[in-house]
């Protein structure tokens, strides 16, 4: 559904993606594993549309991503849950939720119902503060705020990043739950390899702006000398 090919994206006179290909099927789960300051998340934001491309190509179901807008790739059925999760936090739950909806203008029959019986402590929450919201609260906010445009792909940029350990598994399961049951593909960034072998089947080794492996998760989660190839742990 997904076709990277050759892409070429920076800031300024900084070229940060230096010619990157992957490849994703409908409903695949894959990760993008690397150190810090390798692209990752500028990878995330090349196809979201949140930062310009200077080279390469980008095709979604077919259609060639790169003359359109944020906003038009998250009509296509692309959500972006950015690094930091960016969500709203004088806006109340449902405010956050209600944003995800009017920016993108896709289809939202059922409302917020559907998410509200998904999410119980979004439901229970809804009038509050998301500033008030816990981290992984914050995340899982985040997560069904993505859902609310009935997206085909789910970009994750470190969802486990600065969350407690206690919540990390239930974050794990929605994510896990979001590809199973709604058949969603997932792209995710982490530096948690324990969290990626959750969320993930398929890992991508990023160095330096382009991926340089392709790995099973589950065979780089069993081989030190892997880790310590690719990840330095
Ligand atoms: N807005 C920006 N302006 C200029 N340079 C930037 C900007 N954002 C990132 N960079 C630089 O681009 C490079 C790649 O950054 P990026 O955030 O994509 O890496 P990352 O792999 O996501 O890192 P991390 O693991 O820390 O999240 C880094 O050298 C970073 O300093
Ligand atoms: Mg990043």
């Amino acid at each position: 559904m997904l076709r990277v090919s050759d892409l070429q994206a920076g800031y300024g006179t900084a070229m940060v993606l230096q010619g990157v290909d992957l490849t994703l099927g409908a409903g695949e789960r894959v990760a993008i594993l690397g150190r810090n300051g390798v692209g990752k998340t500028t990878l995330m934001r090349a196809i979201s549309g949140a930062t310009g491309c200077t080279g390469g190509t980008l095709t979604f179901e077919g259609a060639d991503l790169m003359p359109l807008r944020p906003y038009e790739r998250a009509r296509r059925g692309i959500a972006h849950v950015p690094q930091g999760r960016d969500i709203f936090p004088k806006l109340t739950v449902a405010e956050n939720l209600k944003v995800g909806a009017a920016a993108t203008g896709r289809s939202n029959e059922g409302g917020l119902d559907e998410i509200y019986d998904e999410f119980l402590l979004l439901a229970a929450r809804r009038r509050a503060r998301g500033g008030s919201l816990s981290g992984g609260q914050q995340q899982i906010l985040a997560l069904a705020r993505a859902l609310v445009s009935k997206p085909t792909l789910l970009l994750l940029d470190e969802p486990s990043e600065g969350i407690q350990p206690s919540i990390l598994d239930e974050i794990a399961e929605v994510i896990d739950h979001i590809n199973s049951k709604r058949g969603i593909a997932v792209l995710v960034v982490e530096q948690n390899l324990d969290f990626a072998s959750r969320v993930a089947d398929r890992g991508l080794i990023m160095e330096k702006g382009e991926i340089v492996e392709t790995l099973e998760i589950s065979e780089l989660h069993e081989d030190r000398n892997l880790q310590r190839k690719f990840l330095a742990l």
